[in-house]
């Protein structure tokens, strides 16, 4: 008989997935302890914006007409125990307030509030970003609570998920690894993992501390990268030299690869740069702090990449003070094809500009409400033409699509000064001077 399925939190990972396993042909079972969301996503409405999520969901989400009927949500723990084989714990793991730590307490939730419920045998699976050692600790946790005991089993399965492409990654993963402490529960995940989704994606099989490290890993070697651009960046400013260019030419050589060397304003969202932190305060914890130190001068040459994107925008309006200034910003969200502005250098950027006394209008397509939200004293405009209005200064801060389609000639009709700024490296210099616009770029010579 085939698997049942239950996932155990509803954010980007937990619905992605829910909705992933219902496509592959698993009945699935959604918990979320958030009545809102449990009930948009029974209307198969997502509470975020994410490509291709709603449309999968409304395949699969029962009472919807013409859906598949496998996938339903609840809140009810014991409606979960008692209905899966397999229980996916997508909860997250956000950094500590005030500390580099992550914070455990929902995965602790989770396994707290599940275990007392298994009454006979299942695999929990967790798939939460973990500081290393954690599963060794929920294991422990999950016999001890689950009154099937031993007969409850623990497996580590990460998710390299990137936000504006979670259905793509979940459905066509680069690789999928669990770690696992027998033989069964290996197999219960090659079933999950059967074609066609595992099709041509490596299958990793190790250990508990090997599959959490796998993530954090991963994620400290993509912020690596990014910040190491941006340090050449930072060279090439002051030496004269084009970053843009120099990306690409050590590119070239694979064993560097193209991706990932983009300039700019710098890395962040709800992943990479608490990543990164969880990752240095668990060395610590270890004692093996000296071996990611690096960490902290990637994480450093990150955030510093906001304030000069401030004093470039300063030079560039003459370079004393913003007072008087109205500035444009494209883009708030932390990246294109998402709605999410967690720890967004859009908006920072735009904030400190802001609390230096500059008049700030924010434009972006699909982040407006989480914005205002968190940055209610800032302006906001509802198109990007509306933004510039009046602008001495434009700021392109997130790299939509849409702005790359914005034309220069007739946005510098409405504008006051026809300076742009670009800090993601993504508009075209040549069409933007050609209209008239003074461009300039992090890492790239003035003109
Ligand atoms: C990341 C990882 O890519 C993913 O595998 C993991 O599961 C979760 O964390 P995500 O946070 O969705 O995914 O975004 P990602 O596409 O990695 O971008 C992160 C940040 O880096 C964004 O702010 C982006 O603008 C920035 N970035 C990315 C750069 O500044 N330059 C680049 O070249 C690439």
């Amino acid at each position: 008989m085939a698997l049942k399925i239950t996932v155990i939190g509803t954010g980007y990972l937990g619905a992605t997935h829910a909705a992933a396993m219902a496509e592959l042909g698993f009945e699935v079972l959604g918990l979320d302890v958030v009545p809102e969301k449990v009930e948009m996503l029974q209307r198969g409405e997502v509470p975020m914006y994410e490509p291709g999520l709603e449309e999968l969901l409304r395949k699969h989400v029962a009472g919807i007409e013409g859906a598949s009927g496998r996938l339903r949500f609840t809140m009810d723990w014991a409606e979960v125990a008692e209905f899966g084989d397999v229980h996916f714990v997508c909860v997250n793991t956000p950094q500590k307030h005030g500390e580099y730590a992550c914070d455990m307490s929902y995965v602790d939730a989770a396994f707290a509030s599940l275990a007392p419920h298994l009454t006979g045998p299942a695999l929990v699976v967790g798939k939460s970003t973990v500081p290393v050692g954690s599963a060794d600790r929920l294991a422990r946790t999950l016999t001890g609570l689950a009154p099937a005991g031993d007969a409850v089993e623990l497996a580590w399965n990460p998710e390299f998920l990137r936000e504006g492409f979670a259905v793509q990654d979940t459905l066509h993963p680069d690789r999928i690894v669990v770690g696992v402490r027998s033989e069964r529960a290996e197999k219960t995940l090659r079933e999950v993992y059967a074609t066609p989704l595992a099709e041509g994606s490596p299958f990793v099989v190790t250990d508990f501390p090997t599959a959490e490290l796998v993530k954090t890993a991963a994620n400290s070697f993509l912020a690596t990268k990014i910040s190491f651009i941006n340090a050449m960046a930072e060279v090439c400013e002051a030496g004269g030299g084009d970053v843009v260019r120099l990306a690409e030419a050590i590119g070239h050589d694979d064993r560097i690869g193209k991706k990932f060397l983009r300039a700019g304003i710098g890395f962040g969202g709800g992943c990479l740069p608490k990543d990164i932190r969880a990752f240095m305060a668990r060395a610590g914890e270890l004692g093996a702090d000296q071996a990611l130190t690096f960490l902290r001068e990637i994480d450093s040459i990150n955030m510093r990449r906001r304030g000069q994107m401030v004093e470039m925008t300063r030079e560039a309006l003459g370079g004393s003070s913003f007072l008087g200034k109205r500035i444009a910003v494209l883009g708030a969200t932390f990246k294109p094809d998402s709605d999410d502005v967690r720890d967004s250098p859009a908006l920072n950027v735009a904030g400190q500009i802001h609390l230096q006394g500059g008049q700030v209008t924010v434009y972006d397509p699909k982040g407006m409400d989480n914005a205002r939200r968190l940055f209610p004293t800032l302006g906001y405009a509802e198109t990007a033409v509306d933004a510039v209005r009046g602008a001495h200064a434009v700021l392109h801060l997130t790299e939509w699509r849409e702005f790359r389609e914005l034309d220069p000639a007739s946005l510098g009709e409405v504008a006051t000064d026809r300076v742009v700024l670009d800090g993601r490296n993504a508009l075209d210099p040549a069409v933007w001077r050609s209209a008239g616009w003074t461009y300039r770029a992090m890492g790239r010579p003035t003109a």
